[in-house]
């Protein structure tokens, strides 16, 4: 059962009457990787990141930071302009893939998804604005810490409520895009306790090489305990105006299930 695809896991699985949260099985946790190339940084070409954001970037694997856009106004417009996206049919149900399969089930992943592309997105003055100022985040990493990105995405989803949810998964992996970073911004301006759809992070961990040349946990002498190899977990609240940024090959993720309709927008820096 483990060697099959999560979709044929979870075909069987729910054709036994099983939960679906059962499908995602708890695994060790993911090794940090350098991404961020912190003894380039020149901190004079900083702006919304501080030196610090970015060695706890690198350190830990995450940052979160708040006000990315000057206005609340500004904010609700983001909001307004997504759920119109969603209105005129642009988002389409999301679907999943791996290095060899492509599949949609609204179980594993809820959301109506589209990229930021297309004229009629780029036309709408508040998302042009976000897109300008998520844009800018990866200009300041370029001059910042030499990150040498141009290619980005940027992808507008709503989670329509009633528990829509994504389960755990990693942003990049092999046969899949090569993404180095994930840059979220939420949209979500009245989003109060209980609404669901908190991000959780399964952070990463740290390792070591011993004398003999083994790898083993940073916090640990000799052989893993069992408490180490669980992911320590982050739960993020999707609050409106709020920037989270993520190693995309090395943070495993998943939107817990929300309640009510939910925005995001998200950047992936190759
Ligand atoms: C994704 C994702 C997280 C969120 O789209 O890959 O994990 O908080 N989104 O919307
Ligand atoms: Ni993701």
């Amino acid at each position: 059962m483990e060697l099959l695809p999560p979709h044929l896991k979870l075909k069987i699985l729910s054709s036994l009457g099983q939960q679906i949260d059962d499908v995602v099985s708890p695994n060790a946790p993911m090794e940090i990787s350098e991404v961020i190339q912190l003894s380039k940084l020149q901190e004079s070409k900083l702006n919304f990141f501080t030196a610090e954001d970015l060695q706890n970037l690198q350190g830990k694997g995450y940052i979160v930071k708040e006000g990315l856009l000057q206005t609340k106004d500004k904010v609700r417009a983001v909001w307004d302009s997504i759920l119109q996206l969603e209105k005129d049919g642009i988002l389409k149900p999301a679907g999943m893939q791996n290095s060899n399969h492509k599949w949609k089930q609204s179980g594993i992943r809820g959301d109506k998804m589209a990229f930021i592309t297309s004229m009629e997105m780029k036309n709408t003055a508040a998302l042009d604005e976000v897109s300008r100022a998520m844009d800018a985040l990866k200009t300041e990493l370029n001059e910042s810490v030499d990150f040498q990105c141009s290619k980005v995405s940027i992808q507008a989803a709503v989670y329509p409520g009633g528990g829509s949810r994504y389960v755990k998964h990693l942003d990049s992996c092999k046969g899949g895009p090569r993404r180095r970073l994930t840059v979220l911004f939420y949209p979500n301006i009245d989003w109060k306790e209980g609404d669901g759809g908190e991000l959780r992070l399964y952070l990463p961990v740290r390792k070591r090489t011993t004398k003999q040349g083994e790898k083993v946990d940073a916090g640990l002498e000799g052989k893993m305990s069992e408490a180490s190899q669980k992911a320590e977990v982050v739960d993020v609240k999707p609050t409106g105006n709020k920037v989270v940024v993520f190693l995309s090959d090395c943070v495993e993720h998943e939107v817990l299930k929300s309640n009510e309709k939910r925005a995001a927008l998200t950047m992936w820096l190759c």
